[in-house]
């Protein structure tokens, strides 16, 4: 049943249409007027079509098609006929139409920029109008591409037998994750609920509650400090499952995948996915994201060095540190000392205490630290790292995190900048085999590395009372390219472990009630063994966008300091309001 007045979309006017009258509607994207011969770039979601105004014309027609300026929205009457230039770059590309009427629908005014690709304007300008910015055709797609993994989520949940079930927006503040957005309560004064980080309880309760497989693309929302792959609001594709264990939800978040490559990208992607430990990750990538489509992995270099002449190195090795490094192909040539200095410079915010390097060249190693290293040690890095010649050897000597984290950075970005990984590459892995706990270095604490919902595994249930934090967790991260696209666990089904947990973590008995009492009743209630899993909608959707900055899959983003321009939230609200909210605020308020 056709409801739509227009014949097609103008992005969709092929020599399928020649001959035929169309109706199409849309946005002027330029004119060219060659005074009795006019040509209209119309412009819509699908694309661009070629509009001519011919001498043949009325007069009255070639002067509406001359007044017409960027961005009127027309609908436009005409007969599709070849084009006299083919482009062979537009879909349209063989055709244009020839105008019979021009009905301008509303007219535009100068523009704050010209509505195309490679746009000039600034940020500021962009965000203040980020509908014209969302008319771009690199936006366009991005939104249809994130639609389409949505299309394909919903079809792929429904054909496995997954009920979609929405979970409260108005939560409550609990003390674990990152810091709660709040709503103030205007019938309790004084108490306030929580934006949800994730909808990690209620879908447990779910299982409780027999439901058996959920899922559900869910809001949350995370005043943390924002990145490129980080937003204060994002979607998660968020599922849970009974009696089931990490093969099986492994299972279907792979054959979801599976399917949205299929559906958006038309890849074919091949099952089952690789998996990595957690402790593997780290010393072979210095990442618990690795990025594997490169190899270029992270050598310990302990044995070559203990007892080197270079201090650096023994000295690190000696106060029970590691010495680390990668070897770039093609370094040699491409890095400058002062480029090699800038990321001495960089990796200092991991703690690194500085960069060695070295170029191997011409079958010599070269740089500042080359005269210290002896021949024995030169022929173990020549075949650790089967050097060709032309590399750049980087090394860090410091704690294991330490060389980790700056070693990792330094693998993904050389490659990045050396071109040696492509955007239509799609690496997919399980990283599996966690810590339960890590250490928070800002609040001086042990965290739960996943959730504090999360099962550990037979030994860890045991270190729960001795020493928690050598436990490892039963959770599973899916990652992509080089960024954690999603995460999951069993949970915990039982009180007694739930509370040894809570204990683990600092709270006392009577804290754990009060803050989790409705999850430790229910667990007491005739309560399933469960498992699950959240993918990061933005975060996939900008990977599978070629983009950098979930901003750009995002229709109306928050900025880096999360506000909304446009908009201009948030904002300062009524006297009346507050005083509703029996909430009084003082400018120098923390
Ligand atoms: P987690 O906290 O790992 O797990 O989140 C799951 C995924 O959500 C995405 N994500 C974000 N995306 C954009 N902006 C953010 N601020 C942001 N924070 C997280 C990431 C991440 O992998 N309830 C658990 C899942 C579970 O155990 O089932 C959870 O929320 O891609
Ligand atoms: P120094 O002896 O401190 O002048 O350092 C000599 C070289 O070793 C410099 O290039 C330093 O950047 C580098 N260096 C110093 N400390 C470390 C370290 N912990 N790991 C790797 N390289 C280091």
């Amino acid at each position: 049943m056709k409801l739509d007045k227009r014949t097609d979309y103008c992005g969709n006017i092929t020599a399928d249409y020649l001959n035929q009258n169309v109706i199409l509607f849309g946005w002027v994207q330029r004119v060219r007027n060659l005074g009795n011969l006019i040509f209209i770039d119309l412009r819509d979601r699908a694309g661009i079509v070629q509009v001519v105004a011919t001498q043949d014309a009325n007069a009255d027609l070639l002067s509406a098609a001359g007044a017409l300026g960027s961005e009127d929205v027309v609908e436009i009457k005409g007969l599709v006929v070849k084009r006299a230039s083919v482009n062979p770059d537009m879909k349209t590309g063989e055709v244009e139409i020839n105008v019979s009427q021009i009905t301008v629908l509303n007219k535009a005014k100068a523009l704050p920029f010209e509505v195309k690709d490679d746009l000039q304007a600034t940020e500021q300008t962009r965000w203040k109008y980020r509908y014209l910015d969302l008319r771009r055709k690199k936006l366009q797609q991005a939104l249809w591409l994130r639609s389409k993994i949505l299309t394909a989520t919903h079809a792929y949940f429904d054909q496995a037998g997954f009920i979609n079930v929405e979970t409260p927006i108005l939560g409550k503040s609990t003390p674990e994750g990152a810091r709660d957005y709040l709503v103030p309560s205007r019938e309790h004064p004084g108490s306030f609920y929580a934006l949800p980080q994730s909808p990690q309880l209620f879908k447990q309760l779910l299982m409780g509650a027999g439901f058996d497989k959920y899922y559900q693309v869910a809001r949350c929302f995370r005043d943390e400090d924002l990145r490129g792959d980080r937003q204060p609001e994002f979607t998660q594709i968020d599922m849970e499952t009974s009696f089931i264990d990490e093969q099986g939800v492994q299972d279907y978040t792979e054959a979801l995948l599976q399917k949205v490559m299929h559906d958006t990208k038309g890849i074919d992607l091949k099952l089952p996915l690789p998996r990595i430990t957690w402790d593997d990750a780290m010393n072979d990538y210095g990442s618990d994201k690795p990025d594997m489509r490169f190899d270029m992995k992270i050598k310990n270099l302990n044995d070559v060095f203990k007892d080197s002449k270079f201090k650096v190195f023994a000295g690190a090795i000696a106060a029970g540190g590691f010495v680390k490094a990668i070897a770039i192909p093609g370094g040699a040539k491409a890095y400058s000392r002062k480029q090699i200095e800038a990321k001495q410079d960089y990796i200092k915010r991991f703690h690194a205490k500085g960069l060695a390097w070295m170029k191997f060249e011409d079958g010599k190693f070269s740089g500042p630290i080359a005269h210290f290293i002896s021949e024995t040690e030169a022929a173990a890095l020549k075949t650790t790292y089967e050097l060709k010649g032309g590399e750049l050897l980087l090394f860090v000597a410091d704690q294991w995190k330490v060389c980790c984290d700056s070693l990792g950075y330094l693998r993904r970005s050389c490659a990045l900048e050396q071109n040696m990984v492509s955007k239509d590459d799609y690496h997919f892995e399980w990283v599996v085999d966690w810590p339960l706990f890590e250490y928070d270095e800002g609040a001086k604490r042990w965290i739960a590395a996943h959730h504090p919902f999360t099962m550990p595994d037979d030994k860890g249930i045991e270190l729960l009372e001795t020493e928690p934090h050598k436990a490892h967790a039963r959770s599973y991260d899916i990652v992509l390219n080089g960024y954690e696209i999603g995460g999951g666990s069993i949970r915990i089904h039982k009180k007694d472990i739930q509370l040894k947990m809570f204990k683990a973590l600092g709270f006392t008995k009577e804290k754990a009630y009060a803050q989790f009492g409705f999850l430790l009743d229910a667990l007491d209630l005739g309560f399933p063994p469960h498992a699950g899993l959240a993918i990061g909608l933005d975060r996939f959707a900008m990977i599978l966008a070629g983009q950098d900055n979930i901003r750009d899959v995002t229709a109306f983003p928050k900025n880096s300091n999360a506000s909304e321009p446009m908009m201009k939230s948030p904002s300062p609200v009524a006297p009346k309001q507050l005083a509703e909210l029996a909430i009084t605020t003082t400018d120098d308020a923390e």
